[in-house]
């Protein structure tokens, strides 16, 4: 069973930094740029933006494809792609889950770092595939496991609750990938280590992103002062010699088509 009440606060949280967003996105950029190398080169097709953010790469696409949605749960995400991005795409308040598309409609769904906010992701894939054309692709970016280690190592040291999101493995993401009617035709696995200037930096640029929900949390409240230094104070180990606090992210970037039939 997908909690839907888990959905509604990361649509909070990625609501609250509509606008902050563009700014601390240079992750998401590099990611969703090397998605584009993978774009079909026809120009007469559907396509869906799935978990369209701002809608920075739903624009890109728009000048590219015939017909465009862009579609995100958080609707002040949406309202702030809607009056940014170029006025002929459709933009869709809606959940992974539930997609408002007609069944085969869409010759491509492309997404960008959204997916890894979907526990049940076996149930986004079969959806995805549902409002796919046969021979269709879906196109996505999303992080792996490892990918925060350093944070949430840091914070183990600390206490036992979930500061950091639980990332899929490889494996669970290939097995989400290739189900009866779908395979996976390419996929790509790097981990980027973005510097930061100290803990706080790192953590401003996650909720800049709206990333710093955790779902499983067990004490809803902000970590004390005391835990969030003994918190820094462990992230140390990582920094290099220049001072520089890195953080790795796994990115995972696939391309899986559906099949005949
Ligand atoms: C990291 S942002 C990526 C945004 C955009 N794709 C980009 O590259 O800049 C993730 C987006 O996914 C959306 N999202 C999260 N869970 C979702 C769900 N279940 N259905 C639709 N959108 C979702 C969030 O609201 C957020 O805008």
């Amino acid at each position: 069973m997908v909690d839907l009440s888990k959905r509604i606060n990361i649509a909070k949280s990625f609501g609250l930094a509509s606008k902050s967003y563009d700014i601390s996105a240079r992750l998401q950029r590099f990611s969703g740029k090397q998605l584009m190398t993978w774009l079909p080169n026809r120009h007469d097709l559907t396509v869906l933006d799935l978990g369209c953010g701002t809608g920075f790469f739903t624009d890109i696409l728009a000048g590219r494809y015939q017909k465009i949605i862009g579609l995100d749960i958080s609707s002040n995400m949406l309202s702030f792609a809607s009056s940014n991005r170029n006025n002929m795409i459709s933009w869709l308040e809606a959940d992974a889950y539930h997609l408002p598309l007609a069944t085969e409609s869409v010759d491509l769904v492309y997404s960008n770092l959204m997916i890894q906010w979907c526990d049940a992701l076996e149930d986004v894939v079969q959806e995805v595939l549902r409002v796919l054309k046969p021979g269709g692709l879906f196109i996505f970016s999303t992080l792996v496991d490892g990918t925060l280690h350093e944070l949430k190592s840091s914070w183990q040291q600390v206490d036992n609750d979930r500061h950091v999101i639980d990332f899929k493995t490889t494996a669970q993401l290939k097995h989400a990938c290739s189900l009866d009617n779908s395979k996976l035709l390419e996929f790509n696995e790097q981990p980027i280590v973005l510097e930061y200037e100290n803990v706080m930096h790192l953590a401003k640029e996650l909720k800049g992103l709206g990333a710093n929900h955790v779902p499983e949390k067990l004490n809803r409240g902000l970590a004390g002062k005391d835990k969030w230094q003994q918190m820094m104070a462990a992230y140390k180990a990582f920094v290099d010699a220049d001072g520089v606090y890195p953080a790795t992210y796994r990115v995972f970037s696939g391309m899986v088509v559906k099949l005949n039939g």
